[in-house]
């Protein structure tokens, strides 16, 4: 069972690319029913700059939400549509969640009649949701309020709404706002600004109209009377809004990701945007659908503010949205995995969002409230370790770890044995317990040099994921060097484990244990930093899968070589490459891979990578 999550998130990524190219070959199968997503993430430029929201553009307002964000961790994501009106199955076939209009072609005509007009969420209960989010630790929710079939969730002066269409006479983003108001909860709003496929101009939908790309002046069009209308009345209708999340930015332009930003910005001042606004723009970076990054990433932390990125996962199968195949699925074998994603996350530094899919009738299955609410019985005894938690002090942890001034909280997934090891904290450790045990009694441990070893006894240990507290007599840890450095033999080992990224758009493969999936931006690239101490020209054995359209770049400051992913697809495969890569000078170097051309155009299949080996060649 717990394989199958893996499994999930492992075809949850493959799909990011099956998704580029199916609209990219125009390909109407319904083959792939499951959750797609267009992984745009931008890049991050610069010590200050994030993409180009520029460090002015952290107004004081925007400080204090970003505080907020990074005290309070742990959000609540809503997919809720005429999407779940279909539950996952179109003509009798099972069809994809969120996704099912586009992945089954169904007509706008045909959408609207038998998805949007029969949407009645008649149970729809906002304190119910709140409570829900409350139960789970959850600071903030962000409900959908238009997904890319182009329904507004909210009374909209655009027709085509919950209200004025499906004559469901509430408007349940004002009652769920009331609520979140009065219970200290904060609210954000998910918004696809870019793909509509109820719009002739917006881009996503070729069965109806001509492609999926729009020509500009149609896009503009939509855009503006659409796109930035309703983000107009959803800044200004509602108060308060914490997080506006947009999503999939496939067309949109500089100046049109800068009239949105400034739309929100006018009305909200301080509602913090995520980064796939598109074009650079945005307060704070999301990662691929369910990803991470390998290593601590503070890419994007400002000289005096802790700027988190988010991950977003769902606690149903088959996507975000309500299926009748993955949503009401009891996931009880999951709940470590989720508690543990989630202390994985603040550990390198982000912050988690994860997702519910209401039934048409507005009701959120019990089984997935129970997966949440694991997650909250957990926080209740081990909250400390992650609200307003620092991320691990180890560049490189061995498993999720986060830290407070004077304290390292080592979270441990699955406790079996009786001992738990941390190898790289320099700093003197005073005394260890269990953060689930009030009275803290002292645990027996050892450190010698760089390793400490602490026993845990039967009695403490915790079920799901135990927290060991390390109180030690430095404020923040001192750590070893974390350089990586060149092996008694000369190799260098280069494994995504390994790497720092800029970008998180990082897929762990548990099976595989860490890959990277190749997508779009060639501008994302994986940074090494290695000690060489004997240099020369060395061979490169890769680990990787694809086919020869997929070729990528290695580089040092002396030299860079072309690699190629030929190989088995889906099979991850090493082999000797037919480049030699030089290092001409003892010291540090900083070595990276970059993409030569976006995933989508490499002509077909997903480009997994593990990593590299550098073999030096005998003089
Ligand atoms: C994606 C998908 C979408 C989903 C989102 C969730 O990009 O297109 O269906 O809403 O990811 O994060």
């Amino acid at each position: 069972m717990i394989k199958n999550i893996k499994d999930l998130r492992y075809r949850v990524l493959g799909v990011v690319v099956i998704c580029v190219l199916q609209f990219s070959c125009q390909n109407k199968t319904n083959s792939d029913t499951e959750n797609s997503s267009i992984d745009y993430v931008t890049e991050t430029v610069g010590d200050v700059d994030f993409g180009k929201t520029k460090m002015s553009d952290y107004t004081p307002e925007i400080r204090e939400n970003m505080n907020q964000l990074y005290e309070d961790k742990f959000g609540l994501f809503v997919h809720f549509g005429p999407y779940a009106q279909l539950a996952g199955e179109w003509e009798g076939k099972p069809g994809a969640a969120e996704w099912i209009m586009r992945r089954s072609f169904i007509p706008v005509t045909e959408y609207e009649k038998e998805a949007a007009s029969k949407f009645k969420p008649e149970k729809f209960n906002a304190k119910e949701w709140v409570d829900i989010a409350e139960n789970a630790g959850m600071k903030f929710i962000v409900l959908t309020a238009k997904h890319h079939d182009g329904f507004a969730m909210y009374k909209s002066k655009h027709p085509y709404n919950l209200y004025d269409f499906a004559g469901f006479n509430r408007d349940i983003f004002k009652e769920l706002a009331e609520e979140c108001k009065e219970r200290d909860m904060k609210l954000g709003f998910y918004y696809s600004q870019d793909q509509d496929w109820h719009e002739k101009g917006g881009a996503g939908n070729d069965w109806d109209f001509d492609s999926v790309i729009k020509p500009a002046d149609e896009f503009d069009a939509y855009f503006r009377e659409k796109a930035v209308m309703q983000i107009k009345e959803l800044t200004t209708n509602y108060d308060d809004i914490f997080m506006v999340w947009f999503d999939t930015p496939f067309q949109i332009t500089d100046t049109q990701s800068q009239l949105m930003m400034d739309t929100v910005k006018e009305n909200q001042p301080g509602a913090l945007v995520n980064a796939r606004l598109g074009n650079g723009y945005g307060h704070f970076d999301v990662s691929i659908d369910n990803g991470t990054t390998p290593s601590v990433s503070k890419a994007t932390w400002l000289p005096d503010l802790k700027v988190p990125w988010q991950t977003h996962e769902s606690v149903t199968k088959n996507g975000w949205g309500y299926t009748n195949r993955g949503a009401e699925l009891d996931r009880s074998d999951d709940y470590s995995d989720f508690i543990y994603s989630l202390c994985r996350i603040i550990g390198n530094g982000g912050v988690y969002l994860l997702n519910v899919a209401p039934r048409p009738d507005g009701t959120i299955p019990e089984s997935q409230v129970n997966s949440i609410n694991a997650i909250g019985d957990w926080l209740k005894v081990n909250g400390e370790a992650i609200y307003g938690a620092d991320p691990s002090p180890l560049k490189f942890p061995p498993y999720a770890i986060t830290s407070k001034p004077g304290k390292v909280y080592l979270h441990v997934q699955d406790l079996k044995d009786n001992q738990v090891e941390l190898k790289g904290v320099l700093s003197k450790v005073n005394k260890a317990y269990v953060l689930a045990d009030f009275s803290k009694r002292a645990l027996d441990f050892n450190q010698k040099d760089e390793t400490i070893n602490v026993t845990i006894p039967n009695e403490l240990k915790q079920p799901r994921v135990t927290v060991v507290v390390l109180e030690i007599a430095d404020e923040e840890a001192k750590v070893i060097d974390e350089t990586l450095q060149q092996k008694t033999d000369g190799r260098i080992a280069l494994p995504v484990s390994k790497c720092e990224f800029s970008i998180r758009r990082i897929s762990y493969d548990y099976d595989k244990q860490v890959t990277h999936r190749w997508g779009e931006n060639v501008k994302q690239g994986l940074i090494w930093t290695v000690n060489v101490k004997e240099p020369g020209t060395f061979k490169i054995i890769s680990e990787d899968s694809g086919n020869d359209g997929f070729t990528y770049t290695l580089s040092t400051s002396d030299d860079s070589v072309i690699l190629n992913s030929k190989g088995v697809i889906g099979t991850l495969t090493k082999k000797e490459q037919e480049g030699h890569i030089k290092i001409e000078k003892a010291g540090v170097h900083k070595l990276t891979v970059y993409p030569k051309v976006p995933a989508s155009k490499a002509t077909k299949g997903s480009y997994e990578f593990k990593g590299l080996e550098l073999i030096p060649i005998e003089k």
